[in-house]
């Protein structure tokens, strides 16, 4: 079991978690991720480390409810534990000076984003960062973000904080401004790293993205988060989960993630009817009896 140290909401919906996990905080590099189960029958989820303390002993996870096992998850409070924590797992971020770099986070992409944007300025770059949300109240990490970066954009899509757009209208301006950027990093929902892909193809700027495909086992064994790089089949989460953007196919990626859409919608709305009928307090105890085996996706891995 893993203890929860902290657990506070950053924005609606999305909360962070300081989780005792020493053997990890010991050797998490920016970039890598755990995957966890909540209870004996849930389903694994990949969520990002989003910083660490080696000296506690502590990992940072930012986790966005979007369905059953993340709104599950999201109900867990400080003193609660999390059955199983595995990691560190992929690959680490490519952390050397390469001159001036563009971080672009997307939503609670900012919190996976983030401790790349922080190593890259510790290695000497120059970090211009790109931070984008929906609205003001889905603006998140901005003060931790501001910490690592020499200058920080910020962009809603509705325009109710700082300026109305998206991420790309901001590197767009950068781009034509004239800015020497050597690479850009962009994490967050897939049109986004797509349209920031399309974006510096054409100005032949190097792009990585941090690509979230389904993930069962996390070991490259079960298949589930296959990806297609430059036309060959590469597993997220051991070659990746960072891949150069102008060699994915982002529309195997969507395709991909769709594939289990019914089961992850019924098990949201099996979810929502339990949860209007339940009476356990508190919720958060009780989660294994009262919410039972999920019928997601949990095991339906595929082979190679
Ligand atoms: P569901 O209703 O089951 O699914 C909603 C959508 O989430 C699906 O359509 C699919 O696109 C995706 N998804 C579902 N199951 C999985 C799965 N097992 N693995 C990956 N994606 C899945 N989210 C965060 O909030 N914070 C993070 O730091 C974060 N880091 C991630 C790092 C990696 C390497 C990857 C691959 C994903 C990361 N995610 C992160 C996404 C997170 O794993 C999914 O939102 C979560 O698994 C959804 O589970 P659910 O049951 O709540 O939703
Ligand atoms: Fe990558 Fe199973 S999650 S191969
Ligand atoms: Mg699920």
């Amino acid at each position: 079991m893993f203890k929860i140290i902290h657990a506070q909401f950053l924005a609606p919906g999305i909360k962070r978690f300081v989780i005792e996990a020493p053997r990890i905080a010991r050797k998490q590099k920016p970039g890598q991720f755990v995957i966890l189960r909540i209870y004996e029958e849930g389903e694994r989820i990949p969520v990002t480390i989003e910083n660490s303390d080696p000296v506690k002993g502590t990992i940072n996870i930012v986790v966005q409810s979007a369905g059953k096992t993340t709104h599950l998850l999201n109900m867990l409070e400080t003193g609660d534990s999390i059955l199983d924590v595995v990691g560190p797992l992929g690959k680490p971020s490519e952390i050397r000076n390469f001159g001036t770099v563009v971080v672009v986070g997307g939503g609670v992409g900012t919190a996976m984003a983030y401790p790349t944007a922080a190593a890259l300025k510790d290695a000497g770059n120059r970090v211009i960062s790109i931070v984008g949300a929906r609205n003001k109240e889905l603006v998140i990490l901005e003060k931790e973000m501001r910490a690592v970066s020499d200058a920080l954009l910020i962009t809603t899509d509705d325009g109710s904080y700082a300026d109305k757009g998206f991420v790309t209208d901001k590197l767009r301006q950068l781009i034509e401004n004239g800015t020497r950027i050597d690479l850009v990093v962009a994490v967050g929902p897939i049109v986004m790293m797509k349209a920031v892909s399309a974006l510096t193809r054409k100005e032949n700027i190097h792009t990585v993205v941090s690509l979230n495909p389904i993930m069962i086992d996390g070991t490259g064994m079960c298949g589930g988060c296959r990806v297609l790089i430059d036309g060959k089949s590469e597993f997220a989460c051991v070659d990746g989960p960072e891949f150069d953007a102008h060699k994915v196919n982002f529309e195997v990626l969507v395709q991909r993630n769709a594939m289990y859409r019914d089961s992850e919608r019924q098990s949201m709305e099996e979810f929502q009817a339990r949860e209007q009928s339940a009476s356990v307090e508190p919720m958060s105890r009780k989660i294994g009896e009262t919410w039972g085996t999920p019928s997601g996706h949990a095991t339906q891995g595929e082979q190679r």
